[in-house]
């Protein structure tokens, strides 16, 4: 079973300064990663190495000369952050360095044997094996002696190898990303094009068992045999300007701003797939889990179509009752998720016809289901998700409504912009909540994921722990919880289940609880049993998440923000979670 972790990975050979070249391009592959970061830069015929637990702005203190080079991001899994812990490796004799991102599973074992021949390991981690392995394999060709060694390497891997006198670097993939950019003059490995985007648009997306030599004018793909292949050549539609803060504090905050605009490009998408099948799976995590469930009770109740909606992580792991008649849809921004890529894998063996629905182009998700549609969200940075998030959703109803042959009105663009302007009231009540432990999200219906999706978003950027229920469940359990210290958000507009919602929020009043609730604007009955309210525009009753998205997303921003946390980079998060 093939397992990978996040990590990011980055190499150069041209002929400008290796050094910034790679610092910039790891800075923008600290999403998948900030634990530890690395850098080794060969010139005059010895290698140079700068590495240190943290994150990558601390390899700014020292520059190294060269104009090769590669560097990596570390999300640590075997051993714990910390500078020996650091990629890249090097062997005994200082000849060849290695960048990692993957999981070796059969480390000790390697590691075991390395022993035997007198080669101790430095670190605790699992990658440090492969540097000793291709410098005993090494017989002058790095390329060979990386084929020889990947065929020992149980697990997965984006690897990335430089000998300290040759022009050329090596790159590898099985299971984790890998590209290469191609310049004029010089060329790149990446784990993924934000890396490199300043320098060129021009990539090659390497598949699993597919090794790589690239020189400043040299670009050659391999199977793992050494056997040349042919390699297609993509254009990055995408700009640098897209990937960056535009004078917001935050990428989460601007990114929760180009949410119309994302709303918009999703809604231009249309669908062309055959409806011949009588169950709809999804499959995905945390978010675009959330955004599944939403799609679940929108689809039931457009298309009357049955839905399930699946972890992927528990997915593949229980028994698969698929069959060729279901359509399985994995929902995922990175396309890069071991668990939901794993879990498009085992429902295509089931012989389900799977679609993605998929945020960056030509990831490997994208690149498995047998069709795939692009959520157009443009490069999502923040590692917490939110126009990703309204994406999934656009596509989600854009498909209820496909299934039923009607078109879907595009009021909702307004509306989200509409709701943006509260950021600044919303900021003021979180200066009266931010400093809570706990809080309760309820919902029902529809609005049940969107409570999940916002507590998702307040712990996870905010460390403040928050719970969410089906508003109905409260009396079953959950309900002993409430007291003056643990407020109660309440997603509560006017639609069919007001009346429903309003009577819980009624109980927790009753109970002393605070509640702040999220209501349809000119609710004035809400006033009642609220201790505070966020009027959102009038929507149809379906559109309500759209809106109520927005809210929950500032909310959780402004106390994060608040709580001086880093809002971009939660801690022991990482944003491409490739790990299983
Ligand atoms: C939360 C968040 C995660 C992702 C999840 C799936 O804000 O971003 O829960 O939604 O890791 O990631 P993708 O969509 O890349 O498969």
């Amino acid at each position: 079973m093939l397992k990978a972790k996040m990590c990011g990975i980055i190499g150069y050979v041209g002929e400008k300064e290796a050094n910034d070249i790679l610092i910039a391009g790891l800075e923008r592959l600290e999403y998948r990663g900030y634990d530890s970061a690395g850098i080794a830069v060969t010139h005059n015929n010895t290698i140079s190495i700068n590495k240190s637990e943290g994150r990558v702005h601390n390899l700014k203190k020292e520059k190294l000369d060269g104009t090769i080079g590669i560097g990596h991001t570390r999300w640590a899994t075997h051993g714990p952050p910390s500078n020996k812990n650091a990629h890249p490796f090097t062997c005994n004799e200082k000849k060849f360095v290695v960048v990692h991102n993957g999981i070796i599973e059969n480390y000790l074992e390697l590691k075991s044997g390395l022993h035997r021949s007198g080669i101790s390991c430095t670190s605790d981690t699992d990658s440090e094996v492969i540097v000793h392995l291709i410098a005993q394999a090494y017989g002058g060709n790095l390329k060979e002696a990386v084929c020889k060694v990947i065929k020992h390497l149980q697990g997965s891997y984006a690897l990335c190898v430089m000998h300290k006198d040759t022009h050329e670097l090596v790159g590898a993939r099985n299971g984790s990303p890998l590209l290469i950019g191609i310049g004029k003059g010089e060329n790149f490995f990446a784990s993924d094009a934000s890396a490199i985007i300043d320098y060129t648009k021009d990539v090659i997306y390497m598949n699993d068992f597919q090794i790589a030599e690239i020189g400043k004018n040299l670009v050659t793909v391999f199977d793992f045999d050494g056997v040349e292949q042919s390699h297609e050549i993509k254009k990055i539609d995408w700009n640098l300007e897209q990937a960056q803060k535009s004078g917001y504090k935050h990428f989460m905050l601007k990114e929760i701003f180009e949410q119309p605009s994302v709303a918009q490009e999703s809604l231009k998408v249309t669908f062309a797939i055959r409806k011949d099948f009588s169950r709809i799976i999804f499959v995905a995590c945390g978010t675009a889990s959330y955004a599944g469930l939403v799609g679940k009770y929108i689809i039931e109740k457009i298309a009357k179509i049955p839905v399930v909606n699946e972890i992927a992580s528990e997915f593949r792991y229980k028994e698969c009752l698929i069959s060729e008649k279901d359509l399985v849809i994995a929902i995922s921004q990175s396309g890069e998720t071991a668990d939901t890529l794993a879990a498009v894998r085992l429902a295509r063996q089931k012989g389900a016809r799977t679609l993605g629905l998929i945020n960056v182009v030509d990831s490997t998700i994208a690149r498995e289901v047998d069709s795939v549609v692009y959520t157009r969200a443009g490069p999502e940075i923040g590692v917490a998700s939110t126009k990703a998030f309204i994406s999934q959703l656009v596509m989600l109803y854009k498909f209820a409504f496909h299934l039923t042959e009607n078109g879907m009105s595009n009021d909702i663009v307004d509306k989200i912009k509409e709701t943006l302007k509260l950021s600044e009231s919303i900021r003021k009540l979180a200066e009266q909540y931010y400093t809570c432990q706990n809080f309760l999200y309820i919902g029902r219906n529809i609005h049940f994921p969107l409570a999940l999706e916002g507590a998702l978003k307040l712990k996870e950027i905010s460390y403040i722990h928050a719970e969410a229920y089906p508003a109905g469940e409260l009396k079953h359990g959950p309900i002993a919880l409430v007291c003056t210290e643990m407020p109660t958000i309440a997603i509560c507009p006017q639609d069919s289940v007001y009346e429903k919602t309003y009577s819980n929020i009624e109980e927790i009043k009753a109970r002393n609880g605070k509640v702040i609730t999220i209501a349809t604007e000119g609710d004035e009955r809400i006033r009642n049993v609220s201790n505070d309210i966020i009027y959102v525009p009038k929507v149809d009753d379906i559109f309500y998440p759209f809106v109520i998205a927005v809210v929950l997303q500032l909310f959780a921003y402004h106390i994060a923000d608040l709580r001086d946390c880093d809002v971009d980079k939660p801690r022991n998060l990482a944003k491409s979670v490739t790990v299983e």
